[in-house]
């Protein structure tokens, strides 16, 4: 199994020996499924750098549940939390709509860094005013897209730069079972709010499904379809569709690249999560492990000519990776995602929702039928 550190480039040769710095301070806004299945379990492996000190949840039985679990002190307010001087990181993983107020909260509030599950906001005047506060606050903020914090991806990151320009299709493929599954396996959940029932697809329904599934799914890969297909503002879509019971169909356009997303989240058994980068000569294939599973990194397949490079699967995932990212944000050791890269990720992701539910409402006319071939001439059976 290869090796891979993320703090590579950071570590310095000394003769004397450094005192490990002591673990910063965690606080977590929603204590929900996400903070419960997803992210204590990364954090205990994390202890010797980060330490969740503070659980913040609305509803006071699951704050003070969650908080028992980790020894952690517990509230029902943003305000709290964020008055808390034990708390150097705010991890927000709350439901979206707040998500926006609490980032900006946070910001405010002077804290060393901000991870924010994704999508970190909703249109693009959050997005802007969210980027402004990080700007004049100086407070860096990471978004919960774990795929881009994969060792899987990183390591891939460097061999695939010639790829790039030659990309001409991406592929993001999704099939999982419901989120629930997963949860209840990785942990005991306290709170988990039941889904809400479905009526009939109404052209409403359609196009929450579409960018519910684009905001809320294929947003993990969009970061990395981003690198293929720079020339992000000319999205077309040209098919979107819903799946059932959950999942989505889309083909698009951005430039010169076909891009395709697929999830279906339904009774299957195995779960699949695959990410591709199809150029002329060469392409990049990554098998992602799925969401909530702590079972290691992905493992990327760079094919050439005749060759294959093989990287991974490394020891921890994408969610250990967006924790270790930000504790050495936190620290100094490495630097912030620019601000650009989040607002830009974050457009391509909403002008890709917004045209694929105008186009599943509007579906594209099918094409008219090929007129039949013209009668062959008789042969001459002289
Ligand atoms: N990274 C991933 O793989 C992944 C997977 C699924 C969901 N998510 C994201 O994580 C977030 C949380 O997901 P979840 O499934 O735990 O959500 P959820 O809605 O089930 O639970 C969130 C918790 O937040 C609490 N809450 C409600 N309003 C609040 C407020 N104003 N402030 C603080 N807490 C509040 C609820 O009581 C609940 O306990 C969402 O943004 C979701 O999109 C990420």
């Amino acid at each position: 199994m290869q090796q891979f550190s993320e703090y590579k480039g950071v570590s310095k040769l000394s003769s004397q020996p450094q005192a490990a710095p002591s673990p910063l301070g965690v606080g977590i806004l929603g204590s929900g499924p996400v903070t419960q299945a997803i992210h204590l379990p990364s954090l205990a492996r994390l202890r010797d750098i980060l330490e969740v000190r503070h659980v913040m949840d609305v509803d006071p039985n699951v704050a003070e549940s969650v908080a028992a679990r980790v020894g952690a002190r517990f509230s029902t307010t943003v305000e709290e939390l964020l008055a808390d001087p034990a708390v150097d990181i705010v991890a927000i993983c709350s439901p979206h709509q707040f998500h926006a107020a609490q980032v900006i909260a946070a910001c405010r509030a002077g804290k060393k860094a901000v991870l924010c599950e994704k999508p970190f906001a909703m249109n693009g005047e959050e997005a802007a005013a969210i980027s402004a506060v990080s700007a004049e606050t100086g407070v860096p903020i990471i978004v919960g897209a774990m795929h881009t914090f994969d060792p899987g991806w990183l390591a891939a990151e460097s061999p695939w730069a010639d790829l790039s320009g030659q990309v001409h299709t991406v592929r993001s493929s999704i099939v999982l079972p419901p989120n629930p599954r997963f949860e209840d396996f990785a942990t005991e959940i306290v709170g988990r709010v039941p889904a809400p029932s479905r009526g009939p697809m109404d052209d409403a329904a359609l196009r929450a499904m579409i960018t519910g599934g684009v905001m809320g799914l294929a947003i993990h890969d969009l970061p990395l379809v981003r690198r293929f297909a720079p020339d992000f503002a000319s999205v077309e879509v040209l098919h979107a569709e819903t799946v059932n019971p959950f999942g989505y169909l889309i083909s698009l356009r951005a430039g010169a690249v076909a891009i395709e997303l697929r999830a279906a989240m339904n009774s299957t058994w195995e779960p699949a999560w695959t990410f591709e980068a199809i150029g002329d000569n060469a392409s990049l294939s990554i098998d992602f492990t799925p969401s909530y599973v702590h079972a290691g990194s992905a493992t990327a397949r760079i094919r050439r000519a005749g060759t294959t490079t093989v990287l991974g699967p490394f020891g921890h995932n994408g969610y250990e990776g967006e924790w270790r990212r930000l504790a050495d944000i936190a620290r100094g050791t490495a630097p912030a995602p620019g601000a650009d890269t989040l607002l830009h990720d974050l457009e391509f992701a909403l002008a890709i929702a917004g045209a694929a539910a105008d186009r599943a409402a509007n579906p594209a006319p099918a094409p008219a039928p090929a007129p039949a071939p013209a009668p062959a001439p008789e042969e001459s059976m002289a």
